[in-house]
């Protein structure tokens, strides 16, 4: 991943590839900051070109004037600045990076935005403005300029960038945003570990080779893992796990992570993740159109390993599990079949009636295991339902739960790190619809509500704990890019839960 890095310097004095200045729309800041371009440009041209910009939100303009250490000028529109916030932050950076990435370039620099213009904007940029800046940036820029190129054998595709410099001309400024940058550097680097994961196609990524990617980063990170192989799984009577891997030559896994494993004083959260690292549909097939995609369906697995990497190197105070059932969902001799009734970890059974509902047969042995370890808050992520997709597209989780206040907890950090989640109803009425007359539950709920009655069926699962389960079907999995995430695996989650683990107020 790139390098980030704060420094005292200014437009002129930033050696880099390029440089970008960002500027605001409002009238009389627009004026001031081509005044103060004139000054350090001393290129007539350039500041006549310059003076063409408007500043408007996304706006650029490519500039190559004298006088500056950079290669490159890049103005970048801000917009107004009473509108101003980290999501445009991010945003304006990507912009920046993603432009000097195209010029293969090796360094970018952004001057900070201008101080007077933020302490004046009253805008809510966070509890520490330049530190929140700095991560702002900071992410937008890293993010921005992942690529999944790692097959990519000509080096002609390959990304050059290597270093941002946020660059600030004041020592104290400079040393917030170096804080922040810190702190991107750890959970970008760890959503670029989630997304190499789920865009990794799944003859490099299944159960096995999952769990061997999860104890590099814990030799590297200091986090405890165990894996539990299929003889384990067996033993421990996780009849849905074993299910849905029946019908694959590669076997399951049960992954489980810890950091602060011990600390008798920290509260515990656990996190769960569907580890479907192929799902074919299983013998209730899937359409061949756009099957690939599901090598995608360990994303909630990716973003609980990603997580955990993160809180590790963060040293977060807080006594963290990551449980991550691991399989395949593919058809054969031995699959498992329609109608089929499995038993699970907890005791309870449930009976198959789509091999395609597979992520909540395998997350039911996960919810129940998780009580082993008496948690406060248990949180479960899964690309669960294409219904959720339906409902919320790609621009929100579907978050549901058993507690309220802890919802809503998340979803502050969903609008702060702009990874946002909206809350869909647990009414007891949608419970009938997973009923089964010759086991505990069915694994369908037929036509309506698919992203609920799914959970209705986890929640048949769950110990005596808070819980939330959230649906990132629609939001781990794009088929175009956003501003700083490319098409394919977003890694979303990594940067949710980080925040919300840091703010969580246990109540
Ligand atoms: N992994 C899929 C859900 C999914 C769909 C994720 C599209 C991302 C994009 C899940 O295992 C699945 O197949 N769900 C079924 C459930 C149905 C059979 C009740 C679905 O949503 O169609
Ligand atoms: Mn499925
Ligand atoms: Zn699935």
């Amino acid at each position: 991943m790139v390098t980030l890095t704060a420094q005292r310097s200014t437009l002129r004095t930033t050696r880099a590839d390029l440089i970008a200045q960002f500027i605001f729309e409002d009238n009389d800041v627009f004026k001031k900051q081509i005044a103060e371009l004139k000054a350090s440009l001393k290129d007539i041209s350039a500041v006549f070109k310059a003076a063409t910009f408007r500043g408007k939100e996304q706006e650029t303009l490519l500039l190559y004037p004298k006088g500056i250490l950079a290669k490159r000028l890049l103005l970048v529109g801000l917009g107004k600045s009473e509108k101003l916030n980290l999501e445009k932050l991010r945003r304006a950076s990507a912009t920046c990076a993603k432009t000097a990435q195209a010029s293969k370039a090796k360094s970018v620099g952004l001057v900070e935005p201008d101080a007077a213009v933020l302490a004046k904007a009253r805008v809510d940029l966070g509890e520490n403005q330049w530190e929140s800046v700095g991560k702002a940036l900071g992410e937008g820029a890293a993010l921005g300029v992942y690529k999944f190129d790692k097959y990519l054998t000509s080096t002609e595709n390959k990304n050059t960038l290597k270093q941002v410099i946020i660059a600030s001309n004041d020592v104290k400024r400079s040393k917030q945003v170096s804080k922040g940058l810190k702190q991107a550097q750890v959970v970008c680097e760890a959503t670029y570990f989630a997304r190499d994961l789920e865009n990794a196609p799944a003859n490099e990524i299944y159960p096995a080779s999952l769990a061997r990617r999860v104890i590099a980063s814990a030799r590297r990170n200091k986090f405890r893992v165990r894996v539990f192989d299929k003889k384990k799984i067996k033993q421990l009577g996780m009849g849905g796990l074993l299910a849905v891997s029946q019908g694959s030559v590669n076997p399951p896994r049960f992954i489980i992570m810890e950091h602060n494993a011990g600390k008798m004083r920290m509260p515990t959260v656990v996190l769960v993740g569907k580890g479907v690292t192929f799902d074919s549909g299983g013998i209730s097939i899937k359409p061949a159109g756009g099957m690939g995609e599901m090598k995608m369906d360990m994303s909630g697995a990716a973003a609980v390993i990603g997580t955990m990497q993160a809180a590790a190197q963060l040293k977060l105070p807080v006594h963290l599990v990551g449980l991550v059932p691991g399989t395949e969902n593919l058809l054969g001799g031995a699959a498992m079949k329609p109608g089929d009734v499995l038993t699970h970890y907890n005791g309870k059974t449930s009976e198959v009636d789509n091999t395609d509902a597979e992520g909540r047969i395998i997350l039911a042995d996960a919810l129940s295991y998780a009580t082993r370890y008496k948690p406060e808050l248990v949180i479960d992520l899964a690309t669960l339902t294409g219904a959720c997709v339906v409902a919320l597209g790609h621009y929100a989780t579907g978050m549901m739960g058993n507690d309220q206040d802890v919802m809503d907890q998340l979803k502050v950090s969903g609008e702060r790190t702009y990874e946002r989640v909206w809350q869909l109803p647990m009414y007891e009425e949608y419970e009938k619809l997973i009923k089964s007359s010759i086991a505990d539950v069915k694994n369908v709920g037929g036509r309506w509500a698919g992203a609920i009655t799914a959970a209705m069926f986890l929640k048949k699962f769950i110990g005596d704990y808070k819980w939330i389960h959230l649906d990132i079907a629609g939001t781990a999995i794009l088929d175009e890019s956003l501003d700083y995430i490319p098409k394919g695996g977003s890694g979303v989650g990594v940067r949710l839960l980080i925040d919300f683990l840091k703010h969580w107020k246990k109540g």
